[in-house]
């Protein structure tokens, strides 16, 4: 990734379709001094990310895209970024999957963050899954996303210990906890 020049910190758009923690967690650590990036921009797929909230609460720039169409919804997000300097794009529980015309023009610069350690459980349902195979370790990946899902260049991960008795709910909680501590971390590491 691209060096830091002076204090400049890197614009950031972050796209959401859910909950948001990840992306609460990931505009408090872009306050700090250390953080490489600033997040600049918001973008769900729709009105119903309650995520969404963090876009009036810190005064944040948002859209909501349609992507009923999905080139169409990219060619805007591709001016929309343009626009405002957008050099990075996090997905934070973002549920499209993007082109690969709309990933080139992005040079790459996408990362994404997903709950299992990969190359283990793409796609959705980690940790029914993961428990349903009776793993001794589940955890979470950030990596950067390719035209492939969940497949490309992994830059960190943390693992976590599936317990006696553990279930889908709780191993989400536990691992969410360990997704908030990694995004920044794998963030830090991509512009050393
Ligand atoms: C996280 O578990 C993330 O790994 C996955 O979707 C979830 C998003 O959670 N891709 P939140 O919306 O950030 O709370």
């Amino acid at each position: 990734m691209q060096k830091l020049i002076g204090s400049k910190k890197v614009k950031t758009a972050v796209f959401i379709s859910g909950t948001g923690s990840n992306l609460k967690n990931l505009i408090k650590f872009s306050k700090t001094k250390k953080s490489p990036i600033l997040i600049d921009l918001i973008i769900s797929n729709t009105n119903k990310a309650k995520g969404l909230i963090y876009a009036d609460i810190f005064n944040i720039k948002k859209k909501i895209l349609n992507f009923k169409s999905n080139k169409n919804a990219e060619e805007k997000i591709l001016l929309i970024t343009k626009k405002n300097k957008i050099n990075l794009i996090c997905l934070a529980g973002f549920m499209k999957i993007l082109s690969q015309n709309f990933i080139n023009k992005f040079n790459g610069k996408i990362i994404n963050i997903h709950p299992s350690l990969l190359p283990k459980y793409k796609g959705l349902n980690t940790h029914e899954k993961a428990i349903k195979n009776k793993d001794k370790f589940s955890g979470c990946t950030v990596h950067f996303v390719t035209k492939k899902l969940d497949s490309g260049k992994i830059i960190m991960q943390k693992k976590v210990k599936i317990t006696k008795n553990e279930n889908p709910n709780s191993l989400a909680k536990k691992i969410l906890k360990q997704e908030h501590r990694l995004y920044p971390a794998a963030i830090i590491k991509i512009f050393n």
